[in-house]
C-alpha cells in the first residue's frame, strides 16, 4: 500500500496542470474604467491601484495598452460635472463612449454602467421624492431608460443597470428596441446586494448617498444582505424581462448565490469582484502579508469555481501575463 495516494496528483506543477478542474481564461473578463470630467490628468482612486480616474485622452492611451495586454471587453463609469436631480445631462459620457469606439470600433467590446448615482446631486441611483426620504421608481425607470438610449446611441455595446429599481430591465429593453437598437446587450446588476464594499469606488464616482438629504443608504432599493431569495427573485425577474445577463455583485462575499443561479438558469452569470472586495486584498499585500496578485488569482479561481461565467475585476488587465507565468 502506497504512502501516497492523493498526494500523487499534487507532485509537480504538471501533473497539477493536468489534473485541474478550474480554468480561469482572461477572455472572460471585464475591465472596468471610470472617465471624469472636469479633471486635467488621471488620477489614481485609493484601494484599487492600476485602475485611474481618466480624461477622455487618457482612457484611450488605457485602453490602448489593455488591448495590448489582452483585454478586449470593458465596463464604463462616466462621472460628468453636471448634478441634477432629475432632467439628467449625460453628454459627457455620451462624448467618452462614442470618442472611445470611434478610435477602437469592434476591436473592443464596450459595456455602459446605466445609473444615476454619479448624476444626482444626492448621490443616490434615481429621483427622490420631495421630502428626499423615497427613491420613486416609476420616474427613475424612466430616467434610466432615456440614459440606456442616448449610451446606445453613442454607441455601447452593452448597457449594464446597476440601480435596482424594479421593472428597469424590461422599459430599457423595450425603449431599445423602439429605437432599433436591438443589438444593444442588456446586462442587469440583479443580484446586487446594499453591501459596505463599494467604497472605492464611490470614491472614485462621488457617489455616495449621504448627500444632505434625509435617505442617507441605498436599503431600500439594492437588496438587503440577509436577504438572499429576494435577490435570487430579482434575477429571475430581471431574465423574465429580457436580461440578457445577470451579474451578482458582490462577488466574493456571495459565492453561494452565483452558484445558486449558475445551476438554476441558461442565462450566462457574471460577477463583480467589487472594489471594496478587492482593497481587502491590496490592503492586506500592502502590510506585506501577502501578494495581490496571488490573492487576485485565488479569488478568481472561487469565482470561477462557484459558477461564474464572466468576472469583472479591476485586475483584468493582468490577467494574462499573471495567468501565462
Ligand atoms: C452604481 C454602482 C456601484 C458599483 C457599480 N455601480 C456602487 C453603488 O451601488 O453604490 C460598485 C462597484 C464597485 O464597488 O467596484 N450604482
Amino acid at each position: 500500500m502506497s504512502s501516497l495516494t492523493l498526494r500523487r496528483l499534487r507532485l509537480n506543477q504538471h501533473i497539477r496542470e493536468l489534473s485541474a478542474d478550474i480554468h480561469i481564461d482572461y477572455k472572460s473578463m471585464i475591465q472596468p474604467l471610470f472617465v471624469v470630467e472636469g479633471i486635467d490628468e488621471k488620477e489614481s482612486i485609493p484601494g484599487i491601484p492600476g485602475t485611474y480616474r481618466d480624461t477622455i485622452e487618457t482612457v484611450i492611451e488605457q485602453i490602448r495598452a489593455d488591448i495590448n495586454a489582452g483585454i478586449t471587453k470593458f465596463i464604463l463609469f462616466g462621472v460628468g460635472e453636471a448634478r441634477a436631480c432629475k432632467d439628467f445631462n449625460h453628454g459627457f459620457t455620451a462624448k467618452a463612449i462614442e470618442t472611445i469606439k470611434k478610435e477602437f470600433g469592434n476591436e473592443i467590446w464596450l459595456a455602459v454602467d446605466i445609473c444615476l448615482c454619479a448624476s444626482t446631486e444626492h448621490g443616490h441611483c434615481g429621483i427622490l421624492n420631495d421630502c428626499g426620504d423615497h427613491v420613486m421608481n416609476d420616474p427613475s425607470i424612466e430616467a434610466l431608460a432615456d440614459e440606456a438610449l442616448t449610451f446606445a446611441k453613442a454607441g455601447a455595446d452593452c448597457v449594464a443597470p446597476s440601480d435596482m429599481m424594479d421593472g428597469r430591465v424590461g422599459a430599457i429593453r423595450e425603449k431599445l428596441d423602439a429605437h432599433g437598437f436591438q443589438k444593444v446587450v442588456l446586462m442587469s446588476y440583479s443580484a446586487k446586494f446594499a453591501s459596505k464594499f463599494y467604497g472605492p469606488f464611490r470614491i472614485a464616482c462621488d457617489s455616495s448617498p449621504d448627500k444632505g438629504v434625509q435617505l442617507k443608504d441605498r436599503k431600500t432599493y439594492q437588496a438587503d444582505v440577509f436577504n438572499h431569495k429576494n435577490a435570487l427573485a430579482c434575477v429571475e425577474r430581471d431574465i423574465q424581462e429580457g436580461a440578457d445577463i445577470v451579474m451578482v455583485k458582490p462577488a466574493i462575499h456571495y459565492l453561494d448565490i452565483i452558484r445558486e443561479i449558475s445551476e438554476t438558469t441558461t442565462t450566462p452569470v457574471a460577477c463583480y469582484y467589487v472594489s471594496g472586495e478587492h482593497a481587502l486584498v491590496e490592503a492586506a499585500a500592502e502590510k506585506g502579508l501577502i501578494e495581490a496578485k496571488d490573492g487576485h488569482i485565488e479569488s478568481w479561481a472561487a469565482l470561477s469555481r462557484a459558477g461564474a461565467d464572466i468576472i469583472i475585476t479591476y485586475a483584468a488587465r493582468y490577467a494574462k501575463e499573471w495567468l501565462s507565468s
